[in-house]
């Protein structure tokens, strides 16, 4: 963006659950892609090629596209096929991740297309905090200019390096090497595996009654780490959602384990008899010591990365199980969340049933899961460059808009929602009516829950509790 770039967008799927799904292989066509070209008011020359193609492989819920398929739609109509592989270093060292990641042993290079992945070594091997790297696959024809990279790199960088963190990806390397790497993530895989079977036993046992489901396939083995097979999104089947798949494009990393809260289905219909909204699920886990990664409507995310094992998955499930005790008995906030209550006293006496009915009555009442979903899936009108709209931010030439005078208005920041912690609008798009009324939402909810704010980055707050967005002016 601060290069001037012109982003076009591929549009991914979302289910209403809000878990971001996979872009549909029809939108890397390079024929759509063309066309998304042609109609960009910004870009004059129609015909230039494009620099860069940036995927984010895995997403936050974990699930993976085929690159060979990729490599194969756009080798050499593309300069750089990027794979942000933040959440998927792992994959390189063992075979049930084939070819769904971007950069491994024996892998075909693209003829004319470099392959770049960015891996963050500190989420998923043993590096430390800041500890990423860069992986790159020359083109048979094409390779990697290192002084140009070099410059750009030093660009964007500290002069001043850390050898702590340079140090801890070489130990993050020597703990993957052959055949420790491979047992590792089995190892990891295993885990997520018997966690999933440990929590379909714990639902078989109480019957009709409720329990907390992990998304993923309908059907699981008794015992292994199953075929890669199992994992595939197929058109189709209702446990993903997703609309629009191709056979054998996409599968899930099972590692990356999203567990859904009664009250929401797929279809984005919320339940009449009742709901637990996830949000509460996870400040009630954060005072049983379970941190959970990301928090969506009615669910949440965890990971197994390296080294988790039963007697940590285990710890989860025990306080997934206290809490159903607590919310069927309608326990006392003051005595299942002290901690929370001890910062926000005016839920002492409310019940934890009660209060996950009153948050799930304003959801429903919203129909908010829609709402999200075609929030995320409307037309995104760009008004300006992006790096013009940052700069009038960068010169102060914005106007801080207040929420309800959103509409029209071409924002100057990125405004990303939390969750998904996805940016809906980037620097130089128009607010559309969908986004204003999902502001007035958050607005609204914001008030009457204090300590369950919807956190959306770009929104601003002023002391007097009104919401605005920093605009061009
Ligand atoms: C998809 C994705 N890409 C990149 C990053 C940033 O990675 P790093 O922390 O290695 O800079 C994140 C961070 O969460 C991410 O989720």
């Amino acid at each position: 963006m601060m290069t001037g770039a012109i982003p076009i967008f591929l549009m991914p799927t979302r289910n209403n659950f809000g878990i971001i799904g996979p872009i549909p292989k029809s939108e890397f066509a390079w024929e759509s892609i063309q066309k998304k070209i042609a109609a960009n008011p910004f870009i004059t020359d129609k015909t230039a090629k494009p620099r860069v193609l940036t995927i984010t492989q895995s997403t936050y819920d974990g699930i993976l596209y085929n690159v060979e398929d990729i490599k194969e739609e756009l080798d050499g109509k593309i300069d750089t096929l990027h794979f942000d592989e933040a959440w998927l270093p792992h994959a390189a060292f063992h075979d049930f991740y084939g070819d769904y990641h971007a950069i491994g042993a024996d892998r075909p290079r693209c003829k004319e297309s470099m392959i770049f992945a960015t891996q963050s070594t500190h989420k998923l091997l043993a590096g430390l905090s800041q500890a990423s790297q860069i992986l790159v696959q020359d083109a048979e024809n094409q390779k990697l200019d290192r002084d140009i990279f070099n410059e750009a790199y030093l660009m964007h960088t500290s002069t001043s390096p850390q050898y702590s963190i340079i140090a801890s990806c070489d130990v993050a390397a020597a703990m993957m090497e052959e055949p420790g790497g491979t047992a590792l993530v089995e190892e990891s895989i295993a885990e997520a595996l018997d966690f999933r079977r440990a929590m379909r036993k714990v639902d078989e046992e109480w019957g009709v009654d409720w329990w907390f489901k992990v998304w993923g396939p309908d059907d699981l083995s008794e015992e292994g780490i199953e075929e890669r097979d199992a994992w595939m999104l197929k058109p189709g089947e209702r446990w993903h959602g997703f609309n629009n798949l191709a056979d054998g494009f996409n599968m899930l990393d099972p590692i990356k384990a999203t567990i859904i809260t009664p009250g929401l289905d797929v279809d984005g219909d919320f339940a009449n008899e009742f709901g637990i909204p996830a949000a509460i699920v996870t400040k009630y886990l954060a005072e049983h010591g379970v941190i959970v990664e990301k928090c969506g409507l009615y669910s949440f995310f965890i990971m197994f990365t390296i080294g988790i094992t039963k007697g940590r998955w285990n710890t989860l499930v025990t306080a997934l199980q206290q809490f159903k005790d607590d919310y069927d008995k309608n326990q006392p906030l003051w005595k299942v969340l002290p901690e929370f209550v001890q910062k926000n006293p005016r839920y002492e006496r409310v019940g934890l049933r009660d209060l996950c009915t009153q948050i799930h009555s304003v959801y429903k009442q919203n129909d908010v899961a829609r709402l999200t979903t075609e929030m995320y899936l409307s037309d995104m009108v760009p008004a300006m460059r992006p790096a013009d709209a940052f700069a009038k931010m960068a010169h102060r030439e914005i106007e801080r808009v207040a929420v309800d005078n959103l509409e029209g208005r071409i924002t100057a920041v990125l405004l990303t929602p939390y969750p998904p912690g996805i940016p809906l609008l980037i620097p130089g798009e128009r607010f559309n009516t969908t986004i204003c009324s999902y502001l007035k939402f958050v607005r609204e909810f914001n008030a009457a829950f204090p300590g369950f704010e919807t956190d959306t980055h770009g929104l601003v707050k002023d002391s007097e509790g009104r919401y605005y967005v920093d605009c061009v002016r």
